[in-house]
């Protein structure tokens, strides 16, 4: 029970089979059970992990076309760098889905699974569980995973700031725009290491 709403999970699970594919059920299962096993780690709330998890992807499904419609339907303001790159809004399409299809009332999974595409200036420690349980899941396979698993558990922040990194090398290399969001997300972490 979380924010008076019931979540059980076999209901979310047969709404999320009808609106994503079993390769992507299968991922947010496995976001799901290492958002569960960080939260224990880090002392988060193990059930607002797991929902988050499990519908971080909720929207991930849509073409872009159907992701920049909804953007409008849900009121949700876009930057130009979203604009450009639509599958950059699954995380905030999919917030609100969680909120509107889904009942999730929890501001924290709600801003969790906003937020897990990009990262964000002052990330929670629930933000930063989901973030980076959808880098390591165990499906999950790129050079150094499984040094960046083993970090996950050891130190939330320098594994967010290793993920960050690395995905700020990725977009580079691949000539993509850099969402400055991911920009603010890496720095404030580093920041806050007092490095
Ligand atoms: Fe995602
Ligand atoms: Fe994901």
């Amino acid at each position: 029970m979380i924010g008076g709403v019931m979540l059980d999970r076999n209901r979310i699970l047969k709404i999320l089979k009808n609106i994503i594919n079993d390769k992507l059920l299968k991922h947010s299962i496995g976001v799901e059970k290492t958002a569960i096993k960080l939260a224990k780690v880090y002392k988060a709330e193990t059930e607002k992990a797991a929902v988050a998890g499990l519908l971080h992807d909720c929207a991930k499904g849509f073409t872009d076309e159907q992701l920049l419609k909804k953007a409008v339907d849900f009121d949700i303001l876009l930057d130009s760098v979203s604009k450009q790159q639509p599958q950059l809004i699954h995380g905030p399409v999919g917030a609100q889905m969680a909120k509107h299809i889904f009942g999730v009332d929890d501001i924290e999974i709600i801003r969790a699974i906003e937020i897990h595409t990009t990262g964000d200036q002052n990330m929670s420690v629930l933000d930063k569980i989901v973030y980076l349980a959808d880098y390591v899941e165990p499906d999950r396979d790129f050079p150094g995973v499984d040094a960046l698993r083993k970090l996950a558990f050891e130190n939330l922040d320098k594994a967010c700031l290793f993920a960050f990194n690395n995905t700020l090398k990725y977009v580079i290399d691949n000539n993509w725009l850099i969402h400055p969001k991911t920009v603010i997300a890496r720095n404030d972490i580093l920041m806050k290491m007092g490095n």
